[in-house]
């Protein structure tokens, strides 16, 4: 078929609206990116807007979301284009977990995972994780490590004895702590004045140490435009903590897989036997270690920031908006909810996890909104790629208009700016409107904060379990009013997006 439309190349710096200043600044500060998206989002009329994050690599950005809709759902473009540093730490990962095992490495471009492989392994492995993280069995374990760690970092936070808390940073903890018993069925104690996990040999606070390594060298080298090899020749002294900080989860992972398996083979299972590494290793034996430990490290690597960083954007927003005082309607669910939450140490100990699971899942309709409105405002993964496979000359998306794209063009999706457009959520679509998604039965389509068809998000539905149960849990448990130094919500582009100040709160006990 003709299209009537062709490339959008030709008209690459043309339909650039921005000042000099801001294209200077887009290439210095990454940060700033999702500012550039939001004004490109609601200025620019064209369909796809040319992006140079990284000079040497133009991406483009889809900006009609009935144009995003399919391209996302064609095979054509179930690719993912990578970022360097990313391929850098996977190639280092890999490595050190081939050398602790004595084995010499084998590397290939597509390094394993999920996330940032492509082709037959990405296939296997999505299948995979989408399968261990919607078993029902899993999520149902899940409910309990999740409530013991949120109650050991409340009794951490009263012992500090902190007039104010920065408690974004106890819940970035509070996430690694729960990663330790639902990956591995490890207790980290990150909230406990030991912090040693001395049955394993682990270091917890050099564990979170490493994790925030990693995801602060992400931040920096995202968009730099080094190949992924110039990181392995020339070494910043943030490389040199990114490569031990590697190194340090490589081992972790490996002592605790190891753990794993022993109880597996010698039938000594626990509490532990529903955690993700033993779900893996007995269902899925063809898998060697490096394979597991990839998939369990992107987990970890999509999963742990973006579910923390979900809790504390929308515990922001609330708070901003005082919502736990204003709204009747939240009041009466956390009181519902709190009714079947157990107390540990109070409540009988034969809990119905299944059903604590499935009230939280389909009867919080009010939190579920508010966390709803939270990722259309802040989807912590505000930006994500995809590249066209090699097998067609041009590429044609239908649209309003048709378009040719050339092969192995880099699209560049943002939920940022499709949460933020006029044109789908009205002048006001900067404001937090707790209940919006109460009145919406159907999801607007320029809703898509966990990506769309075959490479969409695999952890949504554990993401929001772990959200609510958390916030349940704190106001439960907590009166948390907001210090007089808060300010309001706002976000950083990282890797992933997190909030741009610390939130900082008073907080009163209510047990
Ligand atoms: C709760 C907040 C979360 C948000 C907002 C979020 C968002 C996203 C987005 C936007 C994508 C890209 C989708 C696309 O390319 O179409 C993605 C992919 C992915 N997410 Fe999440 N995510 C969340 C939680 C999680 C959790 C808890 C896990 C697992 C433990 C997880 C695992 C993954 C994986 C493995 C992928 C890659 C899928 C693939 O490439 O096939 N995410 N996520």
């Amino acid at each position: 078929m003709k299209a009537n439309k062709t490339s959008p190349f030709p008209g690459f710096f043309k339909s650039i609206s921005l000042s000099m200043k801001q294209f200077i600044s887009f290439f210095m500060k990454p940060e700033d990116v999702h500012k550039l998206l939001l004004n490109l989002a609601n200025n620019s009329s064209d369909d796809f807007v040319p992006i140079l994050i990284n000079p040497f690599d133009p991406m483009l950005l889809v900006k009609d979301i009935g144009l995003i809709h399919p391209i996302l759902k064609d095979v054509e473009y179930q690719n993912r284009s990578g970022f360097p540093i990313i391929d850098y730490i996977y190639f280092l990962f890999i490595k050190n977990l081939n050398l602790l095992k004595g084995i010499q490495p084998k590397l290939s471009k597509n390094m394993g995972g999920i996330t940032f492989a492509n082709g037959e392994d990405w296939k296997r492995n999505r299948k995979i994780g989408l399968r261990v993280m919607n078993d029902p069995q899993f999520l149902e374990y899940s409910v309990k490590p999740i409530l013991t760690s949120t109650d050991e970092m409340i009794e951490a936070m009263k012992k500090s004895n902190e007039e104010v808390y920065k408690i974004n940073q106890y819940i970035g903890q509070l996430g690694i702590d729960v990663v330790g018993k639902l990956v591995f069925g490890t207790n980290l104690n990150i909230f406990k004045e030991d912090r040693e996990n001395k049955e394993e040999n682990i270091n917890s606070k050099k564990l979170s140490h490493s994790v925030r390594t990693m995801l602060d060298a992400i931040q920096k080298y995202l968009y730099r435009p080094f190949p992924a090899g110039f990181y392995s020749l020339f070494k910043s002294k943030q490389i040199k903590e990114l490569d031990s900080a590697v190194y340090n989860l490589a081992l972790t992972g490996t002592i605790l897989l190891d753990k794993v398996k022993n109880e597996i083979d010698r039938n000594n299972m626990t509490d532990t036997q529903e955690c993700l590494s033993a779900i893996i290793y007995k269902n899925y034996p063809e898998l060697d270690d490096t394979e597991i430990q990839a998939i369990l490290m992107d987990l970890l690597g999509a999963g742990h920031d973006t579910t923390a960083n979900l809790v504390v954007f929308t515990l922001s927003l609330i708070l901003e908006a005082n919502l736990l005082d204003s709204s009747e309607e939240l009041q009466k669910e956390i009181k519902a909810i709190s009714n079947i939450l157990p107390v540990y140490g109070e409540t009988e100990e034969n809990m119905n996890y299944r059903n604590i699971l499935e009230t939280i899942e389909k009867n919080s309709p009010i939190l579920s909104s508010i966390l709803n409105e939270s990722l259309r405002l802040y989807p912590l993964g505000a930006v994500f790629s995809r590249i066209s496979l090699n097998n067609k000359k041009n590429y044609t998306i239908k649209g309003k208009k048709n378009y040719y794209l050339k092969p192995k063009t880099k699209l560049l999706i943002s939920p940022y700016a499709t949460g933020r457009s006029n044109n789908d959520w009205g002048e006001n679509s900067d404001s937090f409107e707790p209940f919006r998604f109460l009145e919406n039965e159907k999801k607007p389509e320029a809703f898509i904060p966990f990506g769309v068809g075959k490479r969409s998000c695999i952890g949504g539905r554990f993401g929001i379990l772990e959200a609510k149960l958390i916030l349940f849990r704190l106001f439960q448990l907590c009166t948390i009013t907001k210090d007089t130094s808060f300010q309001p919500t706002d976000s950083l582009l990282a890797f992933t997006l997190r909030t741009k100040h610390d939130i900082p709160v008073r907080i009163g006990y209510n047990q």
